[in-house]
Order: structure tokens, then C-alpha cells, then sequence
């Protein structure tokens, strides 16, 4: 009998390393899980609060309507009618929260539409690109182009 657990007790050795190994990880875990942690989900409940706390910087396609009438029409009647005003102008909610609080910058067309007409491997096929050394070297896109509605004459 003695003999046969001398045999074993490696066996009872390590059976004892992995309760103490269990013991120090739940002991651990429930240090470090947040207490709201799984009472909605597999989330901290607390996560949705701090989400809701961030100021909102984008005022939404619907915000603009009210204020700039021609911009809003010349869009829609163009190619860029599915493009979002702010897609181009950047996140403006603070404007048209407080448009009196400062003019917002006009975007640079040589920045703004090249990130999405200036040609590479990666746009699809019927997308219209240009390679903008042979389009137009220098000089404002809206020499030729409108924005707001960029088909030519
Ligand atoms: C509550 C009214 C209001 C709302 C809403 C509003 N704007 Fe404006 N916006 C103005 C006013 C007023 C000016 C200043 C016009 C001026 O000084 O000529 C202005 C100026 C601008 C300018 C600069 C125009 C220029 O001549 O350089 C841009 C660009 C602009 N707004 C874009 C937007 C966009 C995009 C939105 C939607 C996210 C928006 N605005 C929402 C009232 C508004
Ligand atoms: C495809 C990009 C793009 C989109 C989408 C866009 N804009 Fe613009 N917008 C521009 C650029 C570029 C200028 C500056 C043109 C210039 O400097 O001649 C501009 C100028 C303006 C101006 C200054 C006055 C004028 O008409 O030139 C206003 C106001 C304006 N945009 C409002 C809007 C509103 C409102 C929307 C959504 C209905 C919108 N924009 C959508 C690129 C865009
Ligand atoms: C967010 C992406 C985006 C930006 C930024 C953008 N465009 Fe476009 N553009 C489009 C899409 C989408 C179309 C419609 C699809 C197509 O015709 O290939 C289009 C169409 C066009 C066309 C073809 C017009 C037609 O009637 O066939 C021209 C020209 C053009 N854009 C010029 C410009 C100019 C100039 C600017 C900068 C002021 C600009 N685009 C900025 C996405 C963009
Ligand atoms: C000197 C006038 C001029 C300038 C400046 C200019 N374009 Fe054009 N662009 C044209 C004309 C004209 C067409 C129509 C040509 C055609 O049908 O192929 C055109 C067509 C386009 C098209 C559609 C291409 C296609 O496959 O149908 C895009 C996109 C475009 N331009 C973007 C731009 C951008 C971005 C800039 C600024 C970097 C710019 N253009 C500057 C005159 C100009």
C-alpha cells in the first residue's frame, strides 16, 4: 500500500501545483475584472456610459440642409450626391451647432479629391480616376470642376 502511493505521490504533487495554480487565477481575476463586468454582456457595463460621455464631432448629412440650401441642391443634382458633406469639409458639429463661432476652413480640392479620384491598383474599375501629373499638374480642381457637382459644362 505505502509503496504503491510512493509511486503516485508525484501525481499528488502535481495535482496540488494546479489547485494552487486555480486558486491564483481566480484570485487574480476577480481583482482585475471590473465588478459591472457580463451584467449586459461579455462587456463592462460601464464602457457605455464612457461612449455616451464623448463629445460628438460630426453633425450628421441632415444638419447642413438647414442652413446651406444652395450647396445642399448643386449636390444632389451631381455625381457626389451619395457623398456626405462632411466627408469632404471634415467633422463640423461644433459649426452647426454654433455657426457663428468661426467659418470653417475650405477643404484644398488637391488634397481632398485626389484621396479618392487620383488613380492606384487598389480602386475599382468603373471609379473614375485621374493621374493628376497628366490631368492637371497644378492649379485649383475648381478652375474646371464644381465640387458640389463635378461634371464639366
Ligand atoms: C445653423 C446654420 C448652419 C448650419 C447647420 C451649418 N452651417 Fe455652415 N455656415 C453657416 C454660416 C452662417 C456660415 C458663414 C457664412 C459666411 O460667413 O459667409 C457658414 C459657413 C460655412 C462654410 C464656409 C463657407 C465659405 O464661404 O468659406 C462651410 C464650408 C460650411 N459652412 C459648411 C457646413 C457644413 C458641411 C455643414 C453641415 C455639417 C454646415 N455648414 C452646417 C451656417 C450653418
Ligand atoms: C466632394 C467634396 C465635397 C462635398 C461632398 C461637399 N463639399 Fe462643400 N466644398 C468642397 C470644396 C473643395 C470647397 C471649396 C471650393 C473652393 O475653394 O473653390 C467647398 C466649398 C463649400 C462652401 C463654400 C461656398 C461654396 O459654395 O463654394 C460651402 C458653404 C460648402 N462647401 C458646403 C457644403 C455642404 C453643405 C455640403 C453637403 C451638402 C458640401 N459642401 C459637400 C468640397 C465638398
Ligand atoms: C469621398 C470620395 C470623393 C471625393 C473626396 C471626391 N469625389 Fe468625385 N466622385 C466620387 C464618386 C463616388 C463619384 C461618382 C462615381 C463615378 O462617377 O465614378 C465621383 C464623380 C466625380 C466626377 C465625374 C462626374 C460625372 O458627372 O461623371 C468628377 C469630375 C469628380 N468626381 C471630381 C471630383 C473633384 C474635383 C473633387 C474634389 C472637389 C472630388 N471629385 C472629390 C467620389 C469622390
Ligand atoms: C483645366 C480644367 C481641369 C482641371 C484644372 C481639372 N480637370 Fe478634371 N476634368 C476636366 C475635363 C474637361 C474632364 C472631362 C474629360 C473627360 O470626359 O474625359 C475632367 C474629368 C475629370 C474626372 C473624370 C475622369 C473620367 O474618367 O471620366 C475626374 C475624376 C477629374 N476630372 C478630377 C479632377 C481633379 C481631382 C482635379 C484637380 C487635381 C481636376 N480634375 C482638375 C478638366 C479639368
Amino acid at each position: 500500500m505505502k509503496e504503491g502511493l510512493g509511486h503516485a505521490s508525484h501525481l499528488f504533487r502535481m495535482a496540488g501545483l494546479f489547485v494552487v495554480g486555480l486558486v491564483l487565477f481566480l484570485v487574480v481575476r476577480s481583482l482585475l475584472v471590473p465588478a459591472d463586468f457580463g451584467k449586459y454582456g461579455h462587456f463592462r457595463a460601464g464602457a457605455l456610459a464612457d461612449n455616451r460621455e464623448k463629445p460628438v464631432v460630426y453633425a450628421g448629412r441632415q444638419a447642413c440642409t438647414d442652413c446651406h440650401d444652395e450647396a445642399v441642391t448643386r449636390k444632389a443634382a451631381g455625381a457626389h450626391a451619395g457623398i456626405g458633406c462632411e466627408t469632404c469639409h471634415g467633422a463640423l458639429a461644433a459649426h452647426a451647432d454654433d455657426p457663428a463661432a468661426g467659418k470653417p476652413q475650405r477643404p484644398d480640392p488637391r488634397v481632398t479629391c485626389l484621396v479618392c479620384h487620383e488613380r492606384n491598383a487598389g480602386k475599382p474599375s468603373w471609379f473614375k480616376v485621374i493621374v493628376v501629373e497628366e490631368h492637371a499638374p497644378s492649379g485649383p480642381c475648381a478652375d474646371c470642376h464644381a465640387p458640389h457637382s463635378p461634371a464639366v459644362g
